[in-house]
């Protein structure tokens, strides 16, 4: 049994448990690295961690078309039920069994707003533990806190983490994030999208190896990593 994480640039992420395929913040259309095309995005269920348009991304569009359930915090969900979309709300610190595995919405320290003007609630990250015990967290959109460590204790397999700086953690913020939550590897995401984010993962990465005992890796978009 083994855990796809395929990244699709920015934060969009197509993960396969089993035969299960989920979809995450898929901003697919407008994204500078969007690795495939809404159309063709395959999803049974669409997470969402927050409102902001580069996470919603194609979600409605892809959730029609697919008949995927989406997972998000409970006013998110709403906004998506209200256009006749199947949607599961969560809220921080609470997990569920969805058949894919155990899926914690953790918190994350950032904004929430729909593109739309709606309230989108408290952006979350996600902490999914697979059928076969392999925890995933996906910071998501956040800066560093703290708390951070309180995840950590779970025993990270693999954590996603912005590096992009202005919107999210910059690279040393995301390297003390490293450092609380210990995972054995991390890919660094949200960043290179436009210039405001410009980053250099590599330079990153050497510092990851070099400073901690967690194993980075670089991906391009449309690569996976398979845990
Ligand atoms: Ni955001
Ligand atoms: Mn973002």
């Amino acid at each position: 049994m083994a855990t796809t994480v395929t990244w699709y640039g920015h934060a969009a992420f197509g993960v396969e448990v089993d035969d299960v395929k989920l979809l995450i913040d898929p901003f697919l259309k407008d994204n500078p690295l969007g690795a495939i095309k809404p159309e063709d995005a395959e999803a049974d269920f669409i997470l969402v961690s927050h409102g902001h348009g580069d996470h919603v991304g194609d979600s409605v569009e892809i959730a029609k078309r697919t008949g995927a359930t989406v997972i998000s915090n409970a006013e998110i969900a709403s906004w998506f039920q209200d256009q006749g979309i199947p949607a599961h709300g969560q809220h921080i610190g609470g997990g569920f069994h969805h058949p894919f595995g155990y899926l914690k919405l953790t918190l994350a320290l950032h904004g929430s707003k729909l593109p739309d003007g709606s309230d989108g609630g408290n952006p979350a990250g996600f902490l999914l533990t697979t059928p076969d015990e392999k925890k995933i967290y996906f910071a998501c959109d956040t800066g560093l806190f703290g708390d951070m460590r309180l995840i950590g204790e779970e025993g990270v397999d693999l954590a996603v983490l912005p590096i992009g700086d202005n919107y999210t953690m910059g690279p040393d913020d995301a390297l003390r994030a490293v450092k609380l939550l210990g995972p054995k590897h991390v890919i660094p995401i949200h960043y290179n999208t436009w210039d405001l984010i410009a980053q250099d993962p590599d330079a990153w990465a050497e510092r990851v190896q070099t400073e901690t005992s967690t194993t980075p890796h670089v991906i391009k978009p449309g690569e996976s990593f398979i845990l």
